[in-house]
């Protein structure tokens, strides 16, 4: 989840991570555990996703009464779907991974009424939806997985009104090409300007609590959500241990499409 640029994941090892963790009380409770107070339990984010972050992407998006909002690696549904009964908006939610977008739709009930909610199963450089449907976009901790992401953004900037705002969380590195990369650069390349950057002083720790919670829980981690799944959060937990002060500071940036 935390990888950017570190670790390459592919989709199926994402259905394998939201089959098993969809319903796992353990990852629940080290999820929670992990953020504290700042945990939005009815969300259950597989990301570093707080109120702190929900409060400011309601602030951020400036959406419209019964706009579009989407949501860009939604995974199982909870950011956008809290977002989108919040702003009472109608929601897309795209991810690549089948089993994400079949429980996010099954969630969808939960929050909002029904056809409010879709969610499809594409790609952040091919989401299939039409040229301006969208008043704004999200994207928490999905982005900059992306293989090709000046081509995210692009397609961003499709699916986009002139005007609307795509608010995502990632690490900026001034000048690099290489990730994490220059964002704000990028995003003007791609047409858009940049609103507002925020950093999220509350992430690091979190990941950091995190991950030595998976590497405490090894045993349990394993029985709970099968081989393959646990594993690859393990590696996921040691590799982070190494290189997160190396890392740039986690932030929202807020891109208002040209
Ligand atoms: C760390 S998870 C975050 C999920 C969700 N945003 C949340 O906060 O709970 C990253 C998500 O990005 C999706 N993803 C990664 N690469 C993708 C791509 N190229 N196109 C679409 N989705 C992708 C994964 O399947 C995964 O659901």
């Amino acid at each position: 989840m935390e990888t950017p640029g570190t670790i390459r994941i592919e989709d199926d090892d994402y259905d394998a991570a939201h089959a098993a963790v969809h319903g796992s009380p353990l990852m629940r409770r080290l999820f929670a555990d992990a953020m504290g107070d700042g945990y939005p339990a009815e969300v259950d984010p597989f990301s570093s996703c707080s109120w702190w972050l929900l409060g400011r992407l309601v602030t951020a998006l400036r959406m419209p009464p019964g706009g579009r909002l989407v949501d860009l690696g939604c995974g199982r549904g909870g950011p956008g779907l809290w977002l989108a009964r919040a702003l009472a908006a109608q929601l897309d939610g795209v991810d690549f991974s089948r089993a994400a977008v079949e429980v996010a739709a099954a969630r969808a009930p939960s929050f909002v009424p029904a056809g409010r909610a879709r969610f499809h199963r594409r790609t952040f450089a091919g989401t299939g939806l039409p040229d301006a449907c969208a008043d704004g976009a999200v994207s928490v901790d999905a982005l900059p997985f992306a293989p090709d992401r000046e081509a995210a953004l692009r397609e961003a900037h499709r699916i986009l009104t002139p005007g609307a705002r795509l608010a995502f969380t990632a690490r900026v590195t001034p000048g690099a090409s290489d990730p994490p990369g220059d964002w704000p650069a990028m995003g003007h390349t791609t047409g858009f300007d940049l609103e507002e950057t925020h950093t999220d002083e509350g992430v690091d720790p979190f990941w950091a609590r995190l991950h030595a919670s998976w590497l405490a829980h090894a045993d349990a981690l394993h029985a709970e959500l099968g081989e393959r799944a646990a594993a690859n959060l393990l590696t996921e937990a040691r590799v982070f241990a190494t290189r997160r002060a190396d890392l740039p500071p986690a932030q929202l940036l807020v891109l208002r499409r040209r």
